[in-house]
């Protein structure tokens, strides 16, 4: 019998690793969450506190991620079997399967409306739009049970097509190629936002150091949003690395995939927060602001017609590689660990996450044909898979990661792994690593988790 790891795909490089990661990172919530928190809460001050953040369980969390994944060159399920016997640690891989599925069922919906705005505005729907009207727009789109399903079928097409074809020639292509792209496209953006008379305003919006804003609350959810931006907590970075080329530096990747991140962010920031204010307009986050604020304000531009479909089709970049990182999960598990064939896997996998994510479709608005239903404590489908994922799955699965290998696995190994078998002269950063690691990322998890569900408050 071959050896797995040498017929098992991989990322060509180190700039395929990098886009890739990246590719996964940077999602809607770079686009409409993250500026919006920032402005909201203290600027310049919030941004220090989410770098901490990012220092104290984010770097820590992926490095482990990266640890598991590239030891083993396996799928989440795989690799935590061939790393220990003791069944309890299956569920980090439990967790991570039940997580990319819930966060596939409302993402897919979300990244459907995205892709559906890009036509729209190509129709030229918002040519003469105005508040009301982009709120009824907006509000049909959500309701109307066929159209948004369509749209969501599309979008979890692309997804697949671009698995089928594989790590190298699907993942690794198409990240190398739309990240960068990505990148010039929001640089148009905001450059033609601070070209805007009351520019300024928008910036300061983003920008002000307030440190007077900055309460328990807000430091816990910059750790949540940590988080969810940098894919931690369901093995996903661990699927990723797994595909890692033996010379990656798990480290760095992960410090410079962060600080990316984070740049993206602030230049979607840059791009919307100015031209808002230039309107005069109260900035929000979350859908309103993507599907109602930006159509009017972007649509009152010269070329705001281009400018409007350059944004929605960044977005719909952001979206789709962040999907392709979180089917990918799934996939890897079910060729690696059940034997089927690659396009199998990336069929069933596409034929679960539509009917169990139509729930999410037809439950988005309170006038949706099932947007009456309960399931969870008051939630609907779409709150529901939005909220087992993000406030339970994410955070125990990332302190399940750290506990597992901050204190059973063989310190000796990690060590080896991180330094790329003694390749890299790292002692000082890995001692660090490990001390945050034991003793700092798994409480502040802990208190993300209890507050999130509310059984802490502050
Ligand atoms: N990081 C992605 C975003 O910001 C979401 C994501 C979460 C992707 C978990 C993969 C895994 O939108």
């Amino acid at each position: 019998m071959k050896d797995k790891k040498l017929t098992r795909e991989s990322f060509s490089g180190s700039i395929a690793v990098f886009f890739a990661t990246l590719g996964s990172a940077v999602g809607l919530g770079n686009i409409w969450k993250f500026p919006y928190v920032v402005g909201q809460n203290g600027g310049g001050a919030f941004l220090l506190v989410y770098l901490i953040c990012i220092a104290f369980i984010g770097i820590p969390v992926m490095v482990s991620e990266f640890y598991i994944g590239r030891k083993t060159n396996k799928n989440v399920m795989g690799a935590i079997q061939e790393l220990t016997p003791n069944h309890f640690w299956k569920s980090i891989g439990i967790s991570g399967l039940l997580a990319a599925y819930f966060i596939m069922f409302f993402y897919s919906c979300v990244a459907g409306w995205v892709y559906s705005y890009i036509f729209k505005t190509i129709r030229g729907d918002f040519a003469n739009v105005t508040a009301d009207s982009a709120n009824a727009l907006f509000g049909k789109t959500v309701v109307e049970p066929l159209p948004p399903l369509a749209w969501q079928f599309i979008a979890i097409a692309v997804v697949s097509l671009i698995l089928i074809k594989g790590v190298e020639k699907g993942i690794e292509r198409v990240t190398k190629t739309l990240i960068p792209l990505l990148f010039v496209l929001i640089v148009v953006c905001g450059i033609r936002a601070l070209t805007l008379p009351g520019a300024m305003e928008g910036l300061k919006f983003l920008f002000r150091v307030d440190f007077s804003k900055i309460k328990p609350g807000i430091i816990l959810s910059a750790m949540g949003l940590a988080f969810f931006k940098l894919s931690l907590g369901m093995g996903t970075m661990v699927t990723y690395s797994s595909y890692f080329t033996e010379d990656t530096n798990l480290i760095t990747t992960s410090a410079k995939v962060s600080v990316a991140d984070t740049i993206v962010s602030l230049l979607a920031g840059i791009a919307i927060f100015p031209t808002v204010f230039s309107f005069g307009m109260e900035p929000q986050s979350g859908p309103g602001l993507l599907f109602m604020t930006i159509p009017l304000v972007f649509s009152k531009l010269p070329f705001g017609y281009f400018l409007l479909i350059i944004f929605f089709f960044l977005t719909a970049i952001a979206a789709t590689t962040a999907m392709i990182s979180i089917v990918e999960v799934p996939v890897a598990y079910f060729t690696e660990e059940k034997g089927f064939k690659r396009s199998t896997a990336v069929i069933i996998n596409a034929i679960i996450i539509l009917s169990i994510g139509s729930l999410a479709t037809f439950s988005a608005d309170k006038g949706s044909i099932l947007g009456n239903i309960q399931v969870f404590f008051g939630r609907g489908f779409f709150d529901t898979f939005d909220f087992i994922s993000s406030n339970i799955l994410l955070p125990v699965g990332g302190l399940l990661i750290a506990i597992f290998v901050g204190y059973f696995i063989n310190k000796e190994n990690v060590v080896n792994e991180l330094s790329n078998n003694g390749t890299i002269k790292n002692e000082g950063i890995i001692k660090a690593y490990f001390l945050i690691l034991k003793f700092v990322t798994p409480i502040l998890l802990i208190i993300v988790f209890l507050s999130s569900l509310n059984i802490i408050k502050f």
